[in-house]
């Protein structure tokens, strides 16, 4: 189809190395649980103990790594206050107009976008199981207002993954309240960010970094070593055309583009990106420079999403009616998907992936230790039975040596009883 599937299908996409890094992992403990298996109805027949000789447990074990394994995603979690744009940034991401967006107070809870089976989506809210269909992005949002939702609950978003290829990768996109909302940071950090692979702070580019962005990071970086955490300078064509007004008197503004707005807006550009590298580096101390630098965009999520559906309409050309300018925007969030799609697959790979590794490894050298005492047991026993066999030879033998003189005995013992019962027949005849 459009562009989106082409590109989300790109073979050389990084994610594709989160999938073939599964696959190994998922066929390595395929094999070992076959191994496992075969150890289990060896040791059972050999009779060495009624549970396969403690191999059960690692049966059960590996059995619960490989449910892990296979719901395993990389998650990537979108912050920053009310309006800046996380909603918009995410549907820029999947092509597609999924999560609702608008002005105000939109996003009332944490909503956490995959990809399902089907043509059509469904929300899964909390813990309950009840699936609620989905059609549009209306109903989504009327089913979100009107469930009176906890700000930290959680709505899953069952969305069709032939509709957003994207999310055919594995990939699970969480949304958040704004983050000035009064929020219950600590919770929001326990329920819905240890294992997020990267972190996005979509920030307003119209203004700098607010406290309120600044502290949930710090407390972010408290729990988890390390966080990825890209920084989107988001609604930068407002900023552009702010700065173009700036620029001059009304009717020269087409001047105010080519002159003082382009230096203007490169001087606030890079009045943003020391702060928010500073921010990184010298506050949250979660990168060194050069990686910071890497991680800062700007952009607008909101001429992507229309150039892209535009194009999925195959529009001669997509980018009518949007800002001057608009192509370096793009570029900077196609830069943006590039980086942040490499660092969630290696990071997915290293934190996920490694611990069924070494949980597999743990398994492996128990296996081996339970084999190796059964092993010197079934010695033991073979030992055993040698020694018993050697005995029944010797006695076996020596009955067969002392065969001859047993016949002799036997033949002298009834020569003598014929003598016997010869001596009586006379004797009787006699009488
Ligand atoms: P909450 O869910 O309320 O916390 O907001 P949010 O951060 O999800 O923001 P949302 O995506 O709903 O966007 C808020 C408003 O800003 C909407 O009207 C968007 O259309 C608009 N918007 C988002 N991104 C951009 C952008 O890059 N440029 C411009 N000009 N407007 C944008
Ligand atoms: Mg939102």
């Amino acid at each position: 189809s459009g562009n989106g599937a082409r590109e989300a299908r790109d073979p050389s996409s990084p994610l594709k190395r989160f999938a073939q890094a599964k696959d190994a992992i998922r066929r390595a403990f395929q094999h070992l649980s076959e191994r496992l298996a075969e150890s289990q109805s060896f040791l059972q027949a050999a009779q060495l103990g009624s549970d396969g000789g403690g191999v059960s447990s690692l049966v059960q074990r590996t059995q619960e790594i490989q449910k892990v394994l296979s719901r395993d995603r990389m998650k990537v979690a979108f912050f920053g206050r009310t309006s800046n744009g996380k909603s918009s940034v995410i549907n820029a991401l999947l092509h597609g107009r999924v999560l609702p967006v608008g002005i105000g107070h939109t996003t009332n809870c944490f909503c956490s976008v995959v990809g399902g089976e089907g043509s059509e989506g469904y929300l899964l809210i909390g813990d309950s199981p009840e699936k609620r269909s989905v059609k549009s992005l209306q109903q989504l949002a009327h089913s979100l207002s009107s469930q009176h939702l906890d700000p930290s609950e959680l709505v899953r978003i069952f969305w069709p993954k032939t509709k957003c290829p994207l999310l055919a990768e594995d990939v699970e996109f969480v949304d958040s309240p704004g983050v000035d909302m009064n929020a219950n940071i600590d919770d929001w950090i326990t329920k819905h960010c240890l294992d997020a692979d990267v972190f996005v702070l979509v920030s307003n580019a119209e203004s700098t970094l607010m406290n309120a962005e600044k502290n949930f990071f710090h407390r972010v970086s408290e729990r988890i070593s390390k966080p990825n955490v890209f920084i989107l300078n988001n609604r930068w064509d407002a900023s552009d055309s702010s700065d173009l007004a700036e620029g001059g008197e009304e009717g020269e503004g087409g001047e105010g583009i080519d002159s003082a707005g382009p230096r203007l807006m490169e001087q606030v550009m890079q009045q943003h990106l020391e702060r928010d590298i500073k921010f990184l580096t010298g506050e949250l101390s979660v990168t060194d420079e050069q990686t910071a630098s890497h991680r800062v965009f700007f952009v607008s999520a909101k001429e992507v999403l229309h150039y892209r559906l535009r194009k999925h309409q195959r529009s001669a050309d997509p980018g009518q009616g949007l800002a001057p300018g608009y192509r370096a925007r793009l570029q900077n969030f196609e830069q943006f998907e590039r980086r942040f799609k490499e660092c969630l697959s290696s990071s997915a790979i290293h934190t996920k992936f490694e611990q069924h590794h070494k949980q597999g490894q743990t398994v492996v050298g128990e296996l081996s230790q339970l084999l190796a005492n059964q092993d010197s047991l079934l010695r033991q026993r073979r030992e055993e039975v040698r020694i018993e066999l050697g005995a029944c030879q010797s006695r076996a033998q020596q009955l067969a040596q002392n065969k001859p003189s047993l016949v002799a005995s036997g033949d002298h013992l009834v020569s003598m009883a014929m003598g016997q019962v010869g001596s009586f027949q006379s004797k009787a005849l006699r009488d």
